[in-house]
């Protein structure tokens, strides 16, 4: 899929079919994940994938808008190591869990951020170090509905904010009165 495609293709899903992911699949994601950009390259995480079902229910209870990781077939939790790096590591961490997010799309799945959980139960349930942080849990999985319509349906919804609302050129304004890009 072309990478503008994947970007326009991408929406949150909350609503998967059981089917599992193929490892293959999974490790085409986990590549593209290993391969993302960190601040002075210090890679400060760790992930862990979950497709335990009993843990997963535990992980989904423990929070409250994240009860769709139940269905999900697989679950991975982003774990930062402030030890590494005490400034980046939720940067770093989040560059790599987005960048599953696109390669999920890519591959044809589903994809939801979900930061609605008790990091201790988390942390307790996966072994995760006392010094590490839970930062945030990606679930995966084959969407019960064809992303077109999903996409359709939440662009309705859910708008992005207008261009002029989120950029400015040369310097910070919220009067968005036209381009100034000089190169
Ligand atoms: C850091 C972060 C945390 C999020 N946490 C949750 C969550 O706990 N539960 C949930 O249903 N969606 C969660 N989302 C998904 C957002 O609600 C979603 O990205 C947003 O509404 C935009 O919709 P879209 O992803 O379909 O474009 C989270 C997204 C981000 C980036």
């Amino acid at each position: 899929m072309d990478f503008y495609d994947v970007i326009g293709t991408r929406r949150s899903i909350r609503s998967y079919k059981s089917d599992p992911i193929p490892l293959p699949v999974l490790e085409r994601i986990l590549e593209a994940t290993r391969r993302s950009p960190s601040a002075s390259n210090k890679q400060p995480w760790r992930l862990v994938v979950v497709t335990d079902q009993k843990i997963r229910e535990q992980i989904a209870t423990s929070g409250v808008y994240g009860k769709f990781i139940l269905q999900s077939p697989v679950i991975i939790v982003g774990v930062g190591d402030p030890v590494v790096a005490p400034d980046r590591y939720i940067i770093d961490t989040s560059i790599a869990l987005e960048h599953i997010v696109l390669a999920a799309t890519a591959e044809g799945l589903g994809s939801c951020w979900v930061c609605s959980f008790d990091e201790n139960v988390v942390k307790e349930l996966l072994g995760i170090p006392e010094s590490m942080k839970a930062i945030a849990i990606i679930a995966l999985g084959y969407s019960q509905k064809t992303i077109s319509i999903v996409g359709i349906l939440a662009k309705i919804v859910r708008p992005s904010k207008k261009m002029e609302e989120l950029v400015s050129y040369q310097r910070f304004t919220s009067d968005w009165d036209g381009k100034e890009y000089n190169q």
